[in-house]
């Protein structure tokens, strides 16, 4: 049932070129997304004021990269949150009010509190989940469906993937109804997005290159991950596999912000993981590198194949296939995913089934 692999989690991820083709397949006309499961009117959405992205753990991460989407795309104001924060927190939410909450399992127990919470509350619900007739696929008035397949390994690996096309769907659908991109750039967007499930196999087909450098962390206690804009969302992904299968503490930070505090704990015995995608923040990332260089880190850059400049900078280069800012992510993840994959397993730890935790978390 693991099809060769020696883990259900090593599969997970090798099955993300097929799963991204699946999530994005009738959706895509040149210069159009068609969200059948999505039915909202350019007066319907003229009438929201705001979006919450409500979710737990990786599928909140998925949401944090949907949060500049829509904004960049769709120019609406939008606030990502933590389930079990957003429903005790009497959020300010009416008919005005855009919903959108994801989960893999669709059965979280605060996701679908925070669901039912909005709802009584007027707003209007999607769902991006990936089991279909879920709680929160019944629940909501919306799906957007994953089509990743059954994830069985207990960190969220092809399910975070297409959440995040499910995000560049969303983002481009509103922008699309509300107007505010012209087709043709949706039709550029939309001919970078089907490059993507490729790309993702051009990564996959490194791989050892990944399980060689793992061997640098087998032995460390503490790793940072560190990014600006979108990377900052996908190195927050990258700590949080890291963690949960690894148990390195890792944390990951706004590059910026690292001298704000965190910078007093960077040693030659932290290795710092720096993601430098974003073209619009590089030359500022590759600034905060320099600070974590200086303290004697060892650091691991990822950038796109061509950027020669990072590596100037840090000790080792992550190429990865060149793409637009908005769809990195489901690129640079990759490589972090195989990185706390092969960690896990140096270390001798129960990868599809790490300490404490489970699948889904059905409990409040
Ligand atoms: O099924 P859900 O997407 O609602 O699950 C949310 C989280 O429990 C889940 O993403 C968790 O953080 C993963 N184990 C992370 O790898």
């Amino acid at each position: 049932e693991k099809g060769g692999y020696e883990h259900f989690m090593l599969k997970e991820i090798h099955e993300q070129p097929r799963a991204l083709r699946d999530t994005i397949l009738g959706r895509l006309e040149e210069e159009k997304v068609v969200l059948q499961e999505v039915d909202l009117s350019s007066e319907q959405l003229s009438q929201m004021h705001k979006v919450y992205i409500v979710a737990c753990g990786t599928a909140w991460h998925a949401g944090l990269v949907g949060k500049t989407l829509i904004e960049r795309w769709a120019h609406l104001p939008v606030e990502v949150d933590i389930a079990s924060e957003f429903r005790y927190r009497s959020p300010l939410i009416d008919e005005h009010t855009l919903v959108v909450v994801v989960s893999q399992s669709g059965e979280t127990a605060d996701t679908l509190a925070a669901l039912r919470e909005a709802k009584n509350r007027g707003a209007r619900v999607i769902a991006i989940t990936n089991v279909v007739g879920s709680t929160v696929s019944r629940d909501a008035h919306d799906v957007i469906y994953t089509w990743a397949g059954p994830e069985i390994a207990v960190a969220s690996t092809k399910a975070y993937t297409t959440q995040l096309e499910g995000m560049v769907l969303l983002g481009l659908y509103l922008a699309q109804v509300k107007g505010t991109l012209p087709a043709s750039k949706i039709g550029e967007i939309i001919s970078d997005l089907k490059e993507i499930p490729a790309q993702v196999q051009e990564i996959l087909d490194q791989e050892s290159s990944i399980r060689q450098l793992a061997q640098s962390f087998v032995g460390v206690e503490d790793a940072f991950f560190l990014g600006r804009s979108l990377d900052w969302a996908v190195s927050m992904e990258g700590a949080l596999k890291m963690k949960e299968i690894s148990y390195i503490h890792a944390e990951a930070y706004a590059a910026g912000e690292l001298k704000h505090g965190t910078l007093a704990l960077v040693t030659e015995q932290t290795p710092v993981i720096a993601l430098a995608t974003q073209r619009d923040v590089f030359d500022k990332t590759v600034s905060n590198i320099k600070e974590v260089k200086a303290r004697d880190a060892k650091v691991f850059g990822m950038t796109y194949k061509g950027n020669t400049s990072l590596a100037k900078s840090v000790d080792h280069v992550i190429y990865i296939p060149e793409t637009r800012d908005e769809l990195a992510p489901i690129l640079t993840v990759i490589p972090l995913q195989l990185l706390a994959y092969y960690v896990s397993v140096a270390r001798g730890c129960d990868v599809d089934k790490p300490r404490n935790l489970a699948k889904s978390v059905t409990v409040e």
